[in-house]
């Protein structure tokens, strides 16, 4: 996301919005990429993200094959790039990489003739999880520009944060961050350096204040192992997303979540089912922004 220009976002936002028109046809199905092969590769689990690739390969007619780590090569030892060149030379037009490591996709773009797609790389990034969630925010609210946007939970780990924050300043919004100081360190700030508005409020009643959107983002209960968490009843009281708390946002704010969800830690049922909430529609808008990415890639009508 990070050298993504306006007219990149709103180019990929347009053709999400032609990709929504084909799926509210009888038939969801149009022959554009017919002929061509997409390689879902997920090293790690996955359910919205490989689902909706999937879906999105099959929409536009294109043959999509599954690999897990579980059950390929990788468990007789093979090596990334390997992997990935043997599924190049099986004939795949892109290859979509989920991989616990930070830079994995990059590393396979740099090997591959083909198309290489970042689904999530560790805790660097999720760029198609940031433009659906930009796309479902323009659906909603119209141009994000002048917006206020609390992203709470769990930063520093955060690849759906990282990419979220850069796609959201790079659009004009004010980024607001909070978070318990262990997981959101002030060098956050600097990721969006030069790109917009972005600022930490560790307090999260203070921070929601006036709100156009709210994202709150998986605790990854392993932190608690590490010491960044002492307590979940406490991180609740103080980070859960609550009606109480949306009251202090406009009240038209949205409610957002990547997913998975830890109801009653980072936010409360009542607020996730609740009227603002667009979770279930960020998840089927995954579909038409990753439907719209496969076709800019392979048509070549993206600039990347
Ligand atoms: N939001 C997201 O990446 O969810 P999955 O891990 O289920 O793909």
């Amino acid at each position: 996301m990070s050298d993504f220009t306006r007219d990149e976002f709103a180019e990929v936002l347009d053709t999400a919005e032609r990709m929504h028109a084909v799926l509210e046809r009888p038939i969801r199905r149009v022959p554009t990429l017919r002929g061509t092969t997409i390689a879902n590769v997920f090293y790690e689990p996955s359910t919205r993200t490989r689902v909706s690739f999937e879906l999105a390969g099959k929409n536009l007619s294109a043959d999509v094959v599954n690999i897990a780590a579980s059950g390929s090569s990788v468990e007789k030892g093979e090596s990334l790039i390997d992997t990935f060149q043997t599924i190049q030379a099986l004939g795949a037009d892109i290859v979509v990489v989920r991989h616990s490591r930070a830079g994995a996709p990059e590393l396979a773009s740099r090997h591959l003739d083909c198309g290489v797609i970042n689904a999530g790389d560790g805790t660097r990034g999720h760029p198609t999880q940031a433009l659906l969630d930009l796309y479902t925010a323009r659906r909603r609210l119209g141009d994000v520009e002048g917006r206020k946007i609390v992203i709470v939970g769990d930063i520093l780990h955060s690849r759906v944060a990282r990419s979220g924050i850069w796609a959201f300043a790079r659009m004009g919004a004010e980024v607001v961050l909070s978070g318990p100081p262990s997981l959101l360190p002030d060098t956050m700030e600097a990721l969006t350096n030069g790109t917009g508005e972005v600022r930490i409020e560790h307090d999260l009643d203070g921070a929601i204040q006036g709100a156009d959107i709210v994202m709150a983002l998986r605790v990854q209960r392993e932190r608690m192992q590490a010491g960044l968490l002492p307590d979940l009843r406490e991180y609740a009281r103080r980070w859960s997303v609550n009606p109480a708390r949306l009251e202090r946002a406009q009240r038209h704010a949205l409610v957002m979540h990547p997913g998975p969800m830890n109801q009653g830690i980072e936010i409360s049922p009542a607020v996730a089912y609740s009227e603002q909430s667009v979770i279930e529609e960020q998840v089927a808008n995954g579909v038409a922004v990753r439907m719209a990415v496969l076709y800019l890639l392979l048509t070549g009508e993206g600039r990347r």
